[in-house]
């Protein structure tokens, strides 16, 4: 299915009815559903561990996490409010018992102590920051000694291809070594039209 323009652009900010169907899109798209429980289990989330996800969108990932993390805490950090109202709707059970929170904003806004999280990960986000070094520094921060880190990419629009998704596996992968991050490895997932790759690190 080709996605109208108007909606495309969408994808970086969704907001007001136009907004809205974007999060069904992405809720209901085959690969997104898949590429966003891949990079969940990727992460190997624990009982008690506490997630967090930079752009959680209609917060399918949350709802992941959520399964596994079942004594721990999930955030979900997203500048768009009509996505966060989807994420909320679609979790609301784990609001409730203070399982998930909801964050309104971005990294800049990321409050909270050093050594916070045992993960944090994003999907169909990074092609979207701007100053890829300063975001992995601020993954390391928040991250505990031994906290893993996870990005995943599938490159969609016009003239998606395997090649642009390995040059962003490559970009990932120099700013986390230029951060500290060790055990990098780049997982890749098979889908259509194209694969999905997920760039993966330690916080030593
Ligand atoms: C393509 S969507 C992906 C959503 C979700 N991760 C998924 O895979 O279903 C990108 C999401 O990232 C959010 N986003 C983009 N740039 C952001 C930023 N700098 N800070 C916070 N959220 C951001 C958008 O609002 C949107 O919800």
């Amino acid at each position: 299915m080709r996605i109208p323009d108007t909606i495309a652009t969408q994808f970086e900010h969704p907001r007001g009815l136009l907004g809205h169907m974007t999060g069904w899109i992405m809720a209901h798209r085959t690969s997104n559903k898949d590429r966003n429980r891949w990079t969940v289990d990727l992460l190997d989330i624990q009982p008690t561990d506490h997630v967090l996800e930079l752009g959680c969108g209609p917060g399918l990932a949350l709802q992941s996490c959520l399964s596994h993390a079942t004594e721990g805490l999930v955030v979900g950090l997203d500048h768009s409010e009509t996505m966060l109202a989807q994420a909320a709707a679609r979790n609301r059970h784990a609001i409730k018992d203070k399982r998930l929170e909801l964050w309104l904003g971005s990294l800049r806004e990321l409050s909270g102590s050093a050594d916070q999280y045992d993960k944090i990960y994003s999907v169909n986000v990074v092609q979207f920051l701007e100053d890829l070094q300063a975001v992995f520094s601020v993954f390391h921060h928040h991250l505990k000694p031994g906290g893993m880190v996870a990005t995943t990419y599938m490159p969609r629009g016009q003239n998606p291809s395997k090649a642009k998704a390995w040059q962003m596996a490559d970009e990932v992968t120099r700013h986390m070594v230029r951060t500290g991050f060790t055990q990098i490895r780049t997982e890749e997932l098979a889908l259509k039209p194209i694969p999905a790759i997920c760039v993966l690190g330690t916080r030593s």
